[in-house]
């Protein structure tokens, strides 16, 4: 059911109702969306997950969602998290542009996305860096799961042992999913080699890489991602990039629907 304006019981920081942007339609399989057409009655649910630590999984979510908040989008993060990242960087001086952050590290994460999913889209959510019960909730009502992964023989073998398991649900369906490489260095041999490595492991890959810039740190100091404090940085432009990729797998969900 669809939340009133205010009455969410929810911790969270809380905005006025915007806009829906909703869609109705199917998601057929295909490139890196793995499993049977399913009814999409709201959404998207984006999902930013891998069981490996420190791999630019908040960083990830919150520079979308604030990227296509910039964009005119209405975007809401989950902070699925005990962590509580992204509640803590929303309570610094940026407040992430004002995107909306509602905190649910429970299996009810579930609930908490459908119910925002009939306001808000995108819908991401973030989760821990190891296995929780929200992070296996979450699977369920992803349309998308996001995996970021450094480019390094060791997060690449964890992010592997575990990616299966965690986009396998129980019903036997697997969550559509994609991996990112975070926190890269531009053009290098290894990170072209993780890309194979990934590709032939049945792991597609967005095209673009969050290259390992300082204006991430930065601009996190202030609760903020690149987009906000250099919008024409190369930082900036990177994210922006990705989200394009992003809204063409919608783009042709769309079109297929
Ligand atoms: N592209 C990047 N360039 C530079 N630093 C980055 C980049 N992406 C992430 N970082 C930094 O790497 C660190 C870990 O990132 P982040 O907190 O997003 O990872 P995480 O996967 O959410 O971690 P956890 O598993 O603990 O939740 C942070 O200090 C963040 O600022
Ligand atoms: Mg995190």
């Amino acid at each position: 059911m669809a939340p009133e304006s205010g009455t969410l019981n929810l911790t969270g920081i809380w905005q006025p109702n915007q806009s829906a942007d909703r869609r109705m339609g199917t998601v057929p399989a295909g490139p890196g969306l793995v499993g049977e057409t399913v009814p999409m009655g709201a959404g998207p649910i984006i999902v930013v997950a891998t069981l490996k630590g420190g791999s630019g999984k908040s960083t990830l979510a919150s520079s979308l969602a604030v990227h296509w908040r910039l964009a005119g989008r209405t975007p809401v993060l989950i902070d699925a998290d005990p962590q509580r990242s992204l509640v803590r960087l929303a309570a610094r001086e940026e407040a992430l542009a004002g995107v909306p952050v509602f905190e649910n590290c429970r299996g009810t994460v579930v609930a908490t996305a459908d119910q925002l999913a009939q306001i808000h889209a995108p819908v991401l959510i973030d989760t821990a860096g190891f296995r929780t019960a929200a992070t296996l909730a979450a699977m369920t009502v992803a349309d998308l799961v996001i995996l970021p992964v450094k480019p390094s023989p060791l997060d690449v073998d964890v992010m592997l042992d575990t990616a299966r398991a965690l986009l396998s649900s129980p019903d036997g369906r697997s969550a559509r999913f994609r991996c990112v490489l975070t926190q890269t260095t531009r053009d290098s041999v290894i990170s072209r080699h993780i890309r194979a490595e990934l590709t032939s492991a049945g792991f597609p890959l967005f095209e673009t890489e969050l290259v390992n810039r300082v204006a991430y740190g930065e601009a996190a100091l202030f609760g903020a991602t690149p987009s906000m404090i250099d919008p024409h940085g190369a930082a900036a432009r990177e994210i922006a990039a990705l989200a394009s990729e992003i809204d063409s797998l919608a783009i042709e969900v769309e079109a297929a629907a």
